[in-house]
């Protein structure tokens, strides 16, 4: 058995650090191939090092701005890699350019695919993940849903006829933030200097790098409403470098209140979500990732695929507009869910999709 996992970006080497595990545990043979999309050390290396991930046998280095050209060299390469390899099953995870050529890519030559966190949709197409994850979906075998509202999803677009299985499972991040939490809490060495003595003081956490959110009209309207929020209480905000790169071009200020700091690894970020007394975000996994911390959040988005935040009333979207975002801050400040409910299960996905995989290709 031959599973090749194709992942590129930050999300996708967090998500797939315990499965690679279990996989390994399992006996299952696992060839990784990392696409090049994230490739600075602290995008990309540093989540490898920390998180165990074995080293990419192949690694694509595809750096493009452009969408078509980064998707179509990435289906040129893995399609060349996958050849070679002959696996029996290609495993891909969220919603990223790169989890759409592998998808593809296999799809052509007729190789399986599973998909980790399908099922999420936020019905608009202008979103890119959006696009990737839909196409993903419709052209993989296996789809592991981590929510009632991503089978529901599936179901109401037709899956039950399709020739897949749609399975529900844990949420992956839920064990990793179990595994590792935990782990970071009781070795705060395994922290850098300069974020333990940043989670002395009180903070919000934030961070911004989704293209609706990065726009030349959406972005200083962010940065006007954090410089505002910081008035009220400091910001640490890890900076994604597409946000940094746009920050530079329109000379865009930062208040003193907000601390703008390189993107940090997993650990750091852990123990950031940890100590923060909020979270504002337009990440999907961060803002996951504030629930399983038992954190409220702001989310800089009209609407979340993760819907049972906001349903849960932990978390709270808003348009992205100066009047809006204020307004949804003093919402964010009365939100009163609590995190018992476990909405992305109690941390057995990696043992569930590896189980389903295992059983899948026994049958093939
Ligand atoms: C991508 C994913 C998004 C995911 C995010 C995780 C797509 C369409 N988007 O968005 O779903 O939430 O990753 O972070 O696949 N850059 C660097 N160094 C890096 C990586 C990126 O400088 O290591 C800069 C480059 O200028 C690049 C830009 O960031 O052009 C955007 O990177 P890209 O991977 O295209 O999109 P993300 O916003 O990271
Ligand atoms: N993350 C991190 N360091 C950072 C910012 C994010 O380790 O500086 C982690 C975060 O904890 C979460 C994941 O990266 O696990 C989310 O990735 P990102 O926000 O890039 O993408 P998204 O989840 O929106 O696809």
């Amino acid at each position: 058995m031959k599973i090749i996992t194709i992942i590129g970006a930050r999300p996708q080497f967090i998500k797939a650090a315990l499965v690679s595990q279990e996989l390994k545990k399992q006996g299952i043979e696992e060839v990784i191939l990392h696409t090049g999309q994230h490739y600075d050390k602290n995008m990309s290396d540093i989540f490898f090092t920390q998180l165990g991930i074995p080293a990419p046998k192949y690694n694509l280095e595809i750096k493009a701005n452009l969408h078509g050209e980064m998707t179509g060299k990435m289906l040129m390469g893995i399609e060349e890699v996958m050849l070679k390899e002959t696996p029996d099953m290609t495993l891909v995870y969220g919603d990223t350019n790169s989890t759409l050529a592998a998808a593809l890519a296999s799809r052509k030559l007729n190789i399986p695919i599973a998909h980790v966190e399908a099922g999420l949709r936020n019905f608009n197409f202008m979103i890119p993940e959006d696009v990737n994850r839909t196409l993903t979906d419709r052209i993989s075998d296996i789809l592991f849903c981590p929510t009632n509202t991503a089978v529901q999803n599936l179901m109401e677009e037709g899956f039950a006829k399709f020739p897949c299985e749609v399975i529900k499972t844990d949420d992956i991040m839920a064990d990793s933030v179990n595994i590792f939490s935990k782990m970071i809490l009781q070795n705060p060495n395994l922290v850098s200097k300069e974020i333990l003595e940043i989670c002395k003081n009180e903070f919000l956490l934030c961070t911004v790098h989704r293209q609706e959110s990065t726009s030349k009209q959406a972005l200083p309207i962010i940065v006007e409403a954090l410089n505002y929020i910081s008035n009220e209480k400091n910001i640490i905000f890890p900076i994604h470098p597409r946000t940094k790169k746009l920050c530079a071009e329109l000379d865009i200020q930062f208040n003193k209140n907000v601390i703008v700091i390189d993107p940090v690894g997993y650990f750091d970020m852990q123990y950031l979500l940890n100590a923060t007394s909020g979270v504002i975000t337009d990440s999907g996994g961060l803002q996951k990732e504030a629930y399983l911390h038992s954190k409220y959040s702001l989310l800089l988005m009209s609407y979340t695929p993760w819907v049972e935040l906001v349903s849960n009333k932990v978390s709270v979207t808003t348009e992205i507009d100066s009047d809006a975002i204020l307004n949804n801050y003093n919402n964010f400040k009365k939100l009163s869910g609590n995190f018992d409910q476990y909405l992305y299960g109690k941390g057995e996905a990696r043992v569930q999709i590896v189980q389903a995989l295992k059983s899948y290709l026994q049958n093939q």
